[in-house]
């Protein structure tokens, strides 16, 4: 037969159910203790992260846009020298020295020059550009850009990648 009586106020049934109430408020109080912890050394973490950024100077580790290109006497007249690393072109002509910057017009690939046909093409869509860059075939729509040329105190030849000048203009040398 079942035992109807209700629960009993006093002795070990009652110091149970007060054993589990005070467990579960301190469950619950435990809880919001640990995430308010957790949030505050997260916005800590964040702060000290973003200050110690702050603190840091913006460089840039890209290689710089001008470079160094040797001696005059280095380039024969006629001659066309790649700088694949730096994507650029020295062209020696009887009038002086000339720049463009190899990287195609249309999408910016990096045209390949084939001394045979005197001409750079394109390996992306087939676009084609004489020796001093001018475009004459292909979807894309300038010549590619002149380089400013330039000469150090020493005679060194350099070439300023972030300068674009007229496509006429030579360093006479
Ligand atoms: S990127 Fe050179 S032709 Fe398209």
């Amino acid at each position: 037969m079942a035992n109807l009586a209700p629960p009993s106020t006093t002795g070990v049934g009652a110091d149970l159910r007060a054993a589990t109430v005070e467990l579960k408020a301190f469950s619950r109080r435990g809880f919001f203790t640990l995430l308010g912890l957790v949030s505050l050394a997260t916005a800590s973490l964040a702060a000290t992260v973003l200050s110690l950024r702050f603190l840091l100077p913006n460089v840039t580790y890209d290689e710089p846009l001008l470079f160094k290109a040797g001696q005059p006497s280095d380039y024969p007249v006629g001659s066309t020298t790649i700088f694949t690393d730096k994507r650029a072109v020295l062209n020696r002509d009887a009038d002086g020295f000339s720049a463009i910057l190899l990287i195609c017009t249309h999408l910016g690939c990096t045209p390949r020059w084939f001394q045979s046909d005197e001409m750079f093409r394109c390996p992306c869509h087939g676009s084609r550009y004489l020796r001093d860059g001018v475009r004459f075939y292909g979807p894309a729509p300038r010549p590619m850009d002149a380089l400013l040329v330039g000469q150090a105190p020493d005679g060194t030849l350099y070439i300023d990648r972030s300068k674009i000048v007229a496509r006429a203009d030579r360093l006479k040398a």
